[in-house]
């Protein structure tokens, strides 16, 4: 299996290009399923996540093609089944997402549903209890759920807890309904308005996307289309705080600043010199590295996803910072990992204490999420001597061509097989 060497010490300097979100081209591949027409995609991102969701999609008869150009062709015209099995969704959760776009297409879908993983439990019974509201009717038989319905209606929809996917689902889910659907307390992340974005070229009546409340009015039918995703704020607010973190130089180019105002504002708290020109940022790391508490929040705030990586950054800290996780129940695994790499870090329940300015020493290293990986990537950077990451595959399923672009700004990392 891969593993990641990294050899810390090297204030990263130079330019980075940021790929097309993740996270908002997931639910825009599956979203092809809506159609019998094209959908082209730009700017996909050549991850593991992405590979996993077009062989989903092939198996249910969709035409999926996926390249490395960041282009992606879709069309559903054949599709016929609608299994997605365990093999597939416990690899990846987001699988969960075919299931709102099943019901819409076919009133019909069996997907097996994701378990725990080693963030929280991350139940999905908000998507059903939705997809209920609108008339299905959905059991759970052998791990997997089994949902039906003759046609689906629009409803009201009240999330009592901010679910990314859940919302999306319901979207894709309503696009076709009969009459309006009303989504209350819904994410307003930003790849929940790109999705809106491709839905509305598609034909559908989506409003009210970014804010709480998204309205979908039904329509009998959706078009193909081209949409661009996207650039992934969560890559690129992995490279600012590499720049900070190493006290660095770097220029993140075609990237979303408007989407990542709360991790630059805790970057310029903590002392970094963050600039923005339209789709560009440079962030400059500064000595001393000021500690400071965050709480991650629904967006706009503090994303869960740059939680891990802000955490290696306290670690060089001057003073002491607490970090609350509210999103999910056990996402502090890297903290146990930067430990061993001499950490200073007590995890008291969904809060972490970091007490800052303990020196790292390179340490071989478990990475447990595809943020944790990052995160551990980002203390091998500052730690002195080598840190080896195993379970890279992980950091493949969302980064694209992580090492090379580390390797590019100056980092000392490589793979090893
Ligand atoms: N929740 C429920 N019931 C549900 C759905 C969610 O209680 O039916 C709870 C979860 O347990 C969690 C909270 O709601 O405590 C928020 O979870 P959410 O549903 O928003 O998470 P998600 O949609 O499964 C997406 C991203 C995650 C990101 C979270 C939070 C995708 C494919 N995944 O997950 O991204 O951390 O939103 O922003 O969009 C990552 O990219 O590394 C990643 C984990």
């Amino acid at each position: 299996m891969d593993k990641i060497r990294v050899t810390g010490g090297t204030p990263l300097l130079g330019r980075v290009v940021i790929s097309g979100a993740k996270n908002a081209a997931l639910p825009a591949m599956v979203a092809s399923i809506l159609t019998n027409e094209t959908v082209e995609l730009e700017n996909v991102p050549f991850v593991r996540d992405i590979l996993t969701t077009r062989k989903l999609l092939t198996k249910m008869g969709v035409q999926a093609e996926v390249r490395e150009d960041g282009t992606a062709t879709l069309n559903a015209a054949q599709a016929s089944g609608h299994d997605a099995p365990y093999e597939l969704v416990k690899t990846m959760r987001a699988s969960i997402l075919v299931l709102g776009p099943l019901m819409a297409r076919f009133g019909r879908a069996h997907v097996s549903l994701p378990g725990g993983c080693a963030i929280g439990a991350r139940p999905v019974n908000l998507h059903l209890m939705g997809l209920e509201k609108m008339g299905a009717t959905c059991d759970v038989v052998h791990g997997y759920v089994d949902a039906s319905s003759p046609g689906l209606r629009g409803a009201h929809i009240l999330f009592d807890t901010v679910t990314v996917t859940g919302t999306e689902n319901l979207m894709m889910a309503a696009t076709m309904a009969d009459g309006e659907t009303v989504l209350d307390n819904a994410a307003c992340e930003p790849e929940i308005s790109d999705l809106a974005s491709l839905l509305r070229s598609m034909g559908a009546r989506v409003e009210g996307d970014g804010t709480r409340t998204i309205r979908i009015k039904g329509v009998p039918k959706l078009h193909g289309c081209r949409h661009r995703i996207i650039p992934d704020r969560i890559e690129a607010g992995t490279f600012a705080v590499a720049a900070a973190i190493t006290r660095g130089d770097v220029i993140i180019a075609k990237c979303a600043p408007e989407h990542m105002a709360a991790l630059l504002l805790q970057l310029i708290g903590i002392g970094s010199e963050v600039g923005i020109e339209n789709d560009c940022m440079r962030v400059r790391g500064k000595d001393p590295i000021l500690s400071r508490d965050v709480t991650t929040q629904p967006y706009p705030g503090f994303a869960t996803d740059m939680q891990a990586q802000y955490m290696a950054l306290m670690t060089q800290g001057n003073g002491t910072a607490v970090i609350t996780e509210s999103i999910f129940e056990n996402r502090f695994m890297h903290a146990l990992e930067m430990v061993r790499m001499g950490a200073d870090i007590r995890i008291e329940g969904r809060r972490a204490v970091v007490r800052g300015g303990k020196p790292l020493t390179g340490a071989n290293v478990l990475a447990s999420d595809l943020r944790a990986s990052a995160s551990l990537i980002l203390a091998g950077l500052v730690a002195r001597g080598d840190t080896l990451i195993d379970r890279v595959y992980h950091l493949d399923r969302g980064y694209e061509r992580i090492e090379a672009k580390l390797a590019a700004l100056g980092a000392k990392i490589e793979r090893v097989r």
